[in-house]
C-alpha cells in the first residue's frame, strides 16, 4: 500500500499541462518540485520550487510520485531529420535520466506517471481503439513506444509505472484548440480531409485530474489513453466550434485541405492532422476514473 501523495516531482512542470498540474497539486497540499531546464529563472507559484536536472537523484530520493512530462513540442515547426531527432530523444533521453537517477536511489520514487501520447495508436481507420490495442506505425508510434519502454524500466526498481496516452488537450490559451478556432472565428473554417480521421481530445482540467489520480492510487499501473470517452471525427468536431462560434463552414473538398496541410507542414500535417485514431478511455474508466467533460460540446462550450 502506497502512502498519500505528499511530494511531487514534476519534469516538464513549465508547459501547457504541467504548469496546470502544478496547481492542481498545490491547491491538494502535495509539494510539488519542478524539475526544469532553466531552474534559476523559471517562475513557479508560491508553495513549489524549481530545480535543475543536475539535482538528480537527490530530489528523487523518498519522493511519492514523480509525473514525467517533459519533451520538444511536437507541432511547434516542420519535422526536419533533427527536429524529429529531438522530439524523439527530449523524451527517451529524459526519460531514462529519470529512471536511471531512480536506480541510484536508497528509496525510489513510489510512483512514476509518464506521458505518452494518442500518437501510439495511430494511424487508424474509425473503429475504436483502448489500450489493449497495438501500436500503429510511423514517427509518432515508434517515439511513443520508445517513450514508453524507457519508462517500464522503472518497474523492476519496485517503482509503480502509470504510462498516459495524452489526446489533443483542449485549452483555452494554449495547445490545440486555439489554432483551430481561429480560421473558424475568421469565416474561414472547414474540415480537414477527408474530415472522417478520429480528433481524440481531452479537456485540460479533465488530464489534470487524470494525471493525480494516476500519481495517487495504486491501482493505476501499466497504460491509460488520456483521452475523454466521446473522440470525434475532424470534420465533427470542427462543426461542434463552428456552432459554438456562430460562423459557417467553408465547403472546400477534402483533396484540396489535404494538399494544402502537405504543402504547409509536410509529414507532420499527415500524422497531426490528416491521419487520426477514436481512442478510448476504457482503462481510466474502469477504474471508476469521471469526467468533468466527457462530451466535446461541454467541453467546447466551457472554453469557447
Ligand atoms: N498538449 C497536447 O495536446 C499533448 C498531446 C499529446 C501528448 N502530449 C504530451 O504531454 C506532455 C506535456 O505536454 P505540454 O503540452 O504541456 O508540453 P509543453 O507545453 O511543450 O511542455 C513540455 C515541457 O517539456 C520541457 N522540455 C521541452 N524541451 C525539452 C528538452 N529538450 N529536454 C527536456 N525538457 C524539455 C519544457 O520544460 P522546461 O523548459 O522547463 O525544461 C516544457 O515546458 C508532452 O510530453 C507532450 O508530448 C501533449
Amino acid at each position: 500500500m502506497e502512502p498519500g501523495l505528499r511530494r511531487a516531482v514534476v519534469a516538464g512542470g513549465s508547459g501547457l499541462v504541467g504548469r496546470r498540474l502544478v496547481r492542481a497539486l498545490l491547491d491538494q497540499r502535495v509539494q510539488v518540485q519542478v524539475l526544469t531546464r532553466n531552474p534559476a529563472t523559471l517562475h513557479v507559484p508560491a508553495g513549489a520550487s524549481a530545480h535543475g536536472w543536475e539535482e538528480l537523484p537527490t530530489l528523487l530520493e523518498g519522493a511519492d510520485a514523480v509525473i514525467n512530462l517533459a519533451g520538444e513540442g511536437i507541432a511547434d515547426r516542420r519535422w526536419s531529420a533533427s527536429r524529429k531527432a529531438a522530439i524523439r530523444d527530449s523524451r527517451t533521453r529524459t526519460t531514462a535520466r529519470l529512471v536511471e537517477a531512480m536506480r541510484s536511489c536508497e528509496r525510489p520514487p513510489q510512483a512514476l506517471v509518464s506521458a505518452s501520447a494518442i500518437g501510439y495508436y495511430i494511424p487508424r481507420d474509425e473503429r475504436p481503439v483502448d489500450e489493449g490495442t497495438g501500436p500503429g506505425s510511423g514517427f509518432l508510434a515508434e517515439v511513443c513506444r520508445s517513450w514508453e519502454a524507457e519508462a517500464m524500466a522503472a518497474a523492476p526498481l519496485g517503482v509503480r509505472v502509470a504510462l498516459v496516452r495524452i489526446g489533443v488537450v483542449l485549452d483555452r490559451e494554449g495547445g490545440a484548440l486555439p489554432k483551430m478556432a481561429l480560421p473558424v472565428r475568421w469565416f474561414a473554417g472547414c474540415k480537414l480531409g477527408s474530415g472522417t480521421q478520429g480528433l481524440s481530445w481531452i479537456h485540460i482540467d479533465d488530464l489534470v485530474a487524470m494525471l493525480v489520480e494516476a500519481a495517487r492510487n495504486p491501482a493505476w499501473s501499466g497504460a491509460f489513453n488520456g483521452t475523454a470517452p466521446e473522440p470525434l471525427g475532424n470534420g465533427a468536431f470542427t462543426r461542434l466550434i463552428a456552432r459554438r462560434l456562430r460562423r459557417p463552414l467553408l465547403p472546400v473538398p477534402g483533396f484540396l485541405t489535404t494538399l494544402a496541410t502537405r504543402l504547409l507542414l509536410g509529414e507532420m500535417a499527415e500524422a497531426l492532422l490528416l491521419q487520426g485514431a477514436f481512442v478510448l478511455p476504457a482503462r481510466a474508466q474502469s477504474l471508476g476514473f469521471r469526467f468533468r467533460f466527457p462530451s466535446a460540446s461541454a467541453a467546447l462550450e466551457d472554453l469557447l
